[in-house]
């Protein structure tokens, strides 16, 4: 007897992970020019170990944090630290060893954006680091409450899709018309069947006025793409201020990729600048 139920999900399950990380983080300045700004704290953790868990949640164990010079305190966040382990065991703090233990089972690697030259340009860097047919990519900025992870509502997605349709997954969020100017926008072709929070894309807009944009489906830090995303990278002609924005290679792949959007259930939470940070600390601190 042959079983496909679960041969379709096992083989394309996403694995990798690239968490772009090596912005300047201006708004938060002074704090910033010594502190990265993933590394503020929501609740008992920092904000980027809240990125991480979201990945080791769906069995993400494989995870590449794109740093700039100076953000290294962020991947030694999640490194071991043998001397202290020691010291805690021989006190007997069992509960402490085991909190910092609990990364010892998962991959992390850290790759270098000496130029802040864009989302684009930030991901390229991992480009020899992915060997995976598809690859998640979290932005440290969002985060999302009252509902599922918003990577989970993607691979969900994404998952549902056979081998020759699927392609990449991008997050949306429905915004206020006069915001369009803020957000990437997307072109809608036609909702998925039976699953309408699905929409195969046709066309997307970076920051549009509210009089041009095509809808009102923002992208925001979410996103599962295919390889063939990666390998366009270098050929991405620089955007504004010679920018490599990844939602350029989306617009050249139209033709030749299936490009998909997810309208995310629960509420996004923008930590990158201090307002949105205010109000994450008043839902992950409670
Ligand atoms: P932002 O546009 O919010 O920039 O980047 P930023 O530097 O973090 O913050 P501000 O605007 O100066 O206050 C959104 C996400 O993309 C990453 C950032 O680290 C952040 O997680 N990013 C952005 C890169 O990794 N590289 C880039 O070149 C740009």
């Amino acid at each position: 007897m042959i079983v496909y139920v679960n041969s379709r999900s096992y083989f394309m399950k996403v694995t990798q992970a690239i968490l772009p990380v090596a912005g300047l983080g201006t708004r938060f300045l002074p704090w910033t020019k010594s502190v990265p700004k993933e590394l503020l704290p929501l609740g008992n953790q920092p904000i980027i170990a809240h990125l991480v868990h979201e990945c080791l949640d769906e069995g993400i164990d494989d995870i590449c944090f794109v740093i700039s010079k100076g953000k290294e305190a962020i991947p030694l966040y999640f490194e071991r630290h043998p001397e202290l382990e020691k010291n805690l065991e021989a006190k007997g703090k069992s509960n402490l060893l085991e909190e910092l233990k609990k990364y010892d089972s998962v991959r992390f690697h850290t790759v270098y954006q000496d130029e802040q030259l864009g989302d684009g340009h930030a991901i390229l860097q991992a480009k020899d680091w992915t060997d995976q047919h598809a690859t998640a990519i979290l932005f440290g900025d969002d985060l999302f409450t009252d509902a599922d992870s918003a990577l989970r509502q993607l691979i969900n997605a994404y998952e549902l899709f056979t081998e020759d349709e699927r392609g990449a997954v991008i997050a949306l969020e429905k915004i206020p018309l006069e915001h369009t100017s803020k957000y990437g926008i997307v072109d809608i072709e036609k909702e998925h069947e039976s699953q309408p929070r699905i929409k195969k894309i046709k066309g997307l807009v970076e920051k549009p006025n509210p009089e041009d944009a095509p809808s009102t489906f923002g992208i925001v830090g979410r996103y599962i793409i295919p390889r063939s995303t990666i390998d366009v990278l270098p050929n991405i002609t620089s955007g504004e201020g010679g920018e490599i924005r990844l939602i350029d290679a989306f617009i050249n792949q139209l033709g030749s990729e299936h490009i998909y959007g997810y309208e995310c259930e629960g509420k996004r939470i923008d930590t990158g600048n201090p307002e949105g940070y205010r109000d994450a600390v008043k839902v992950w601190n409670i």
